[in-house]
């Protein structure tokens, strides 16, 4: 029976992806990326760093095809859109700086998101059509006392697709990035403002691909700032995120998100 599907949240180890040879290694270059990230520009005092990648998943074979990055001054990039489920970034394209090519050959990029996209589930018409993944690195980072590092939105919170799966990559001399899971109507609220009772799960990530996957529709999502820990340098909390949606749309949503996008529309 999956949790995910009866509970709308399950927590995960992937224990059986350390077994395969190209583990360790590929592992290290999965973290060396988030060395190097680049700060979220649309967030720049948040401490956060990120990149982003588009794939979509074949339905029968799974197989992760990579969509097109837009190039822009030699930088590449991938578009994001939320529609208005971000309440920090309603109704606008959001673009973030594109994961570095040799994440697209990464094996255990590819395994973590097929073991993730075979935890998820969709309607008849939906399950014939590729699957859209969206693939985050996002790193909070601070590096002095007093400092705060914030994910966005700050609240439990849906985030519209219908799936998201988190996978810790390094957690390093922080305090806080506490995960809490709760039931849709308490969105928009902190779970330090709820009775416990009220939280379905409330956990740390602590080790590499420690994780754990929402099933939207079900539950709200929230993840605690970071401060720095007692250590020198700096702390740090990276994890991969990943999400699915359609690639084909109901009648329902088609008619709320195209209105006055048709004149803009382009043939392939
Ligand atoms: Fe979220």
């Amino acid at each position: 029976m999956s949790r995910l599907k009866e509970n709308g949240f399950e927590y995960y180890t992937l224990d059986e992806l350390k077994e395969k040879t190209y583990y360790k290694q590929d592992l290290e270059a999965l973290t060396s990326v988030f060395d190097g990230l680049p700060q979220d520009e649309y967030a720049p005092h948040l401490n956060r760093y990120r990149r982003y990648a588009r794939a979509v998943i074949m339905p029968g074979s799974h197989r992760v095809e990579w969509l097109p990055k837009t190039v822009i001054n030699d930088k590449a990039y991938y578009e994001y859109f939320q529609g208005s489920f971000n309440p920090e970034y309603t109704d606008e394209y959001r673009r973030f700086p594109a994961l570095p090519e040799e994440m697209m050959h990464n094996q255990l990029l590819e395994d973590i998101i097929r073991f993730d996209f075979q935890q998820t589930f969709w309607m008849k018409e939906d399950a014939l059509m590729p699957v859209h993944a969206g693939i985050h690195f996002v790193k909070l980072c601070v590096h002095d006392d007093g400092e705060v590092a914030v994910s966005s939105p700050n609240n439990l919170h849906q985030d519209g697709e219908p799936f998201t799966f988190a996978h810790l990559i390094r957690r390093h001399n922080v305090k806080g990035a506490m995960n809490a899971i709760s039931v849709p109507d308490h969105r928009g609220r902190m779970p330090v403002d709820l009775h416990p009772d009220e939280l379905t799960a409330s956990f740390y990530l602590e080790n590499p691909l420690e994780s754990y996957g929402v099933y939207d529709p079900l539950v709200t999502h929230y993840v605690g700032t970071v401060e720095k820990g007692g250590k020198n340098g700096p702390g740090e909390r990276s994890a991969i995120l990943i999400d699915f949606q359609p690639t084909v749309v109901s009648d329902s949503e088609k008619t709320s998100s195209m209105k006055g996008l048709t004149d803009q529309m382009i043939f392939v």
